[in-house]
């Protein structure tokens, strides 16, 4: 796969943030977008091998066609309150564009792990049983990681956001998604438009990565 990037991995992982401030101004062909989806669908590591990461990229419509269901969800599920405060003005961040008042045309991805996964390792592997579903989901945070480190490196900014289980059941129905996938996160993304919306506190590394025997 060829990099449009000179960074260095270290450089690369450094840089990626979680960016919420996103404009629609994304120069970034979809077709680099799906060839960045795939390298890390199909590089990162899953348990065995399983191979149980899955990802749908939403575009244009699509993308606004998920927020909307988001939003007839989480009102219809959410207290009042916790609907205006946090999901409403959310949900119309990640929906519409910034500065520009047009129309957005953010993109995102949906990360799934196909358990069907799971049946043939309980087989082979009975005594892991209760080990692979927290496996799966490890290995779904490599694949998140890998795209976002990626789509960063690319010029993107994106942010993770949670709206599953809520919205599960109505997201399957819209998009036709096999009923053995289970949604996992979602990401956002576009054109970086401002810093992130904390400054990143770091806790002493030392009292968080240790060294035996040096
Ligand atoms: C497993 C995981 C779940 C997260 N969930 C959310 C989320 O639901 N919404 C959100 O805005 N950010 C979410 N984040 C982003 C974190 O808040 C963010 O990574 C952290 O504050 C560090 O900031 P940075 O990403 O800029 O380095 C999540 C991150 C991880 C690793």
């Amino acid at each position: 796969m060829s990099s449009s990037s000179a960074l260095t991995l270290a450089e690369a992982i450094e840089n990626r943030r979680s960016l919420h401030k996103l404009s629609d101004d994304v120069t970034v062909a979809n077709s680099r977008i799906e060839e960045i989806i795939h390298h890390a669908v199909l590089y990162s590591p899953t348990p065995f091998n399983c191979q149980s990461g899955r990802t749908v990229l939403l575009v244009k419509d699509e993308h606004k066609k998920f927020w909307d269901l988001a939003r007839e969800v989480a009102q219809a599920t959410a207290p009042p309150q916790l609907f205006e405060k946090v999901y409403e003005p959310r949900i119309k961040m990640f929906r519409a564009a910034y500065g520009t008042g047009g129309d957005f045309v953010f993109v995102q991805i949906l990360f799934y792990d196909d358990i069907s996964a799971l049946e043939g390792m309980e087989q082979k592997w009975p005594m892991l049983k209760d080990a692979f579903p927290k496996w799966l989901d490890h290995a779904n945070g490599m694949l998140q990681y890998a795209v976002w480190t990626m789509l960063a490196a690319e010029g993107l900014g994106c942010n993770l956001q949670h709206y599953n289980p809520m919205i599960d059941a109505r997201v399957s129905q819209q998009l036709n998604i096999p009923a053995t996938w289970s949604l996992k996160a979602q990401m956002v993304f576009g054109k970086p438009d401002g810093p992130p919306m904390q400054e990143k506190q770091f806790d002493p590394v030392e009292s968080r990565a240790l060294t035996y025997g040096a």
